[in-house]
């Protein structure tokens, strides 16, 4: 079974258990400003976890893209992708833990045939809010998973996503495989990593408030996630992730690039492989990410760049179009399950070769001035001078510097670095270091201000600029809203006016808010504004504002729009071709 099999029959198999396939939402979460991507399936679902009816109805299914950037700098052993797959399968207060588990069982012993002798499980050992779970520990030997391959962990095992972040969460039970030629131990071990986590399901009944408080969810929910990369290396017989079918034809491919074979130079194929498909999916996204100094674009920049500076070193010309080469395979192998590729295969192109040309002006120069600065050094640390001088002149984010650095046995004075960048360029405050941990904040009532503010800027732009300005993405922080929108040309001082006019106005009015459910058609006949209407189940959720707004969304939003502050455009741009962007913030 390959990859794309693997995925395929998941979704099939949830299907046949009454589940509806939703889409994959963008990397970049669309209201959460605590997180700069999805890091987990449930995360697009949060306010579906918390209770609001979801429209698609309460057994879900999916594939999502996920992105996690923590170890970015792991990647290059034989487990670690930045970018990768969960597939997962949800109860939105439908059944809970016989079903999901039974289901997991029969997926992985009957679809995916993995032998019984070969699982292992964990389950919640119980602490002051739930005690411990032999509910589903009763289930999984029901099913014929012994005694000794159950165990009892605590919090941090299984307890999901963890007992300090805010948000939906709860115990959960997580599946193990036995990956290894060796005889299988009797006995499950959970120090022996020769048993891999394959899945995980979580019984999602708790919020953890800001407070620190926990309170119990409308409903009992069920949460799963299994990772596509894993699964496959796992049902592949492959140890290393990268001789799986996920991954086999793009190291082919840079094998035939470099004329070099994978054995003796994995690290940097995977690197390079590994970093060119994060940043095709990244750059095709919705989201519109382009390289920069800050938040989603500065990982962006840091992957371009850690990808060139590692196909320099299988001595590929930088020049030629390799990376091109190589986001065109994967581009070709994704984009029947990611149409975004198809749609955005010249932004994607644009994007890698604009940022190549760019790095590449500097990178020899600062390869050697690196090499001059470390041969002075002989007490073992790099000043925050250098390794700023690197980054301002030369273009070396810091991590590069700091991985050239510990080739070398140099430490890097990152901290003293930090000081002296915050210094140069005041750090975006939304790009702080929380954000690169991921947690999952509920709503706050200023992101729902602007999210209701989206909703009148759409509207809007229609009636100033033209009727064809339609949603193509938007992102909102506490800080401020960002609003993508199709138009063929810069917006003029005047309709920029007229714009924000015309919103403040609509908010003076103190317009009502409302929530309607209806059919998809009669959504469409109506003319309410909706971004992927294919990709809608036939009952939505429409949201009204007034007369002036009528839009498919999932919330939440203000009651009235005299609840909103005024908002102030700060900015327009051009987003890709054919799509601007505007930056606005309230006026406090
Ligand atoms: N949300 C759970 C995870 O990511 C399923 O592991």
């Amino acid at each position: 079974m390959d990859s794309a099999q693997i995925r395929d029959k998941y979704i099939e198999f949830f299907v046949s258990k009454g589940h509806k396939q939703i889409p994959s939402a963008p990397v970049v979460p669309e209201n959460d400003p605590s997180v700069l991507f999805n890091t987990a399936g449930m995360q697009p679902l949060v306010p579906y976890l918390m209770g609001e009816p979801h429209p698609y109805g309460t057994r879900l299914c999916d594939y999502q893209k996920c992105m996690r950037t923590n170890d970015l700098d792991e990647v290059g052993d034989v487990t670690h992708h930045t970018f990768f797959e969960m597939l997962g399968n949800w109860s939105l207060g439908d059944y809970f833990k016989k079903e999901s588990v039974t289901w997991s069982f029969e997926l992985l012993t009957k679809v995916f045939n993995i032998p019984v002798e070969r699982l292992a499980v964990t389950v919640f050992k119980g602490n002051d809010i739930v005690p411990a779970d032999d509910e589903t520990a009763n289930i999984w030997r029901s099913l014929g998973i012994p005694d000794n391959r159950i165990k009892y962990l605590g919090e941090d095992d299984n307890w999901w996503p963890n007992m300090e972040l805010t948000g939906p969460c709860g115990p959960d039970t997580e599946i193990f495989y036995f990956r290894s030629e060796d005889e299988i131990p009797e006995e499950y071990d959970p120090e022996d990593d020769r048993w891999v986590e394959i899945w995980n399901n979580v019984f999602m009944q708790y919020n953890h408030n800001a407070d620190g408080s926990f309170t119990e969810l409308p409903k009992k929910n069920v949460d799963t996630g299994m990772g596509l990369e894993r699964i496959a290396s796992v049902l592949e017989g492959v140890t290393d992730n990268y001789k799986s079918t996920i991954w086999k034809d793009v190291i082919a491919k840079i094998e035939e690039i470099t004329g070099l074979p994978y054995e003796g130079n994995e690290k940097a194929m995977r690197i390079i492989a590994d970093h060119i498909r994060s940043s095709v999916f990244m750059s095709a996204d919705p989201a519109g990410i382009k390289p920069s100094n800050t938040d989603q674009g500065y990982i962006l920049r840091r992957l371009i760049r850690r990808a060139i500076r590692y196909a320099k070193k299988l001595n590929i010309d930088i020049d030629s179009n390799w990376e091109e080469q190589i986001a065109v395979l994967i581009i070709e192998k994704y984009k029947g399950y990611y149409p975004e590729l198809e749609e955005n295969r010249q932004v994607v192109l644009d994007v890698l070769k604009g940022e190549k040309v760019k790095f590449n002006r500097t990178l020899e120069k600062g390869l050697k001035e690196f090499e001059k600065i470390a041969s002075k050094i002989t007490d073992g640390k790099m000043d925050k001078d250098n390794a700023f001088r690197l980054y301002d002149t030369f273009g070396f984010p810091i991590e590069l510097t700091v991985e050239l650095a510990n080739e070398m046995g140099i430490k890097v004075d990152e901290e003293g670095f930090k000081e002296k960048f915050k210094a140069h360029q005041e750090l975006s405050r939304a790009g702080a270091k929380e954000k690169f941990k991921g947690g999952l904040a509920a709503t706050g009532e200023t992101e729902t201000q602007y999210h209701t503010a989206t909703h009148l800027l759409n509207a809007a732009l229609k009636v100033v600029v033209s009727p064809d300005c339609h949603q193509k993405g938007s992102n909102i922080t506490a800080e401020r809203m960002r609003f993508d929108f199709s138009c063929d040309h810069k917006l003029t001082d005047e309709e920029k006016q007229q714009t924000e006019d015309l919103v403040n106005k609509w908010i003076d009015e103190g317009l009502v808010v409302t929530k309607e459910e209806m059919s998809k058609e009669e959504a469409i006949n109506s003319g309410a504004e909706c971004m992927f209407i294919e990709r809608y189940p036939d009952v939505v959720t429409v949201y009204k504002i007034g007369q002036v707004s009528a839009e498919l969304c999932g919330g939440p939003h203000v009651s009235n729009t005299k609840e909103i502050p005024h908002i102030k455009i700060k900015k327009e741009e051009a987003c890709s071709a054919g799509i601007r962007r505007i930056k606005a913030e309230f006026v406090k």
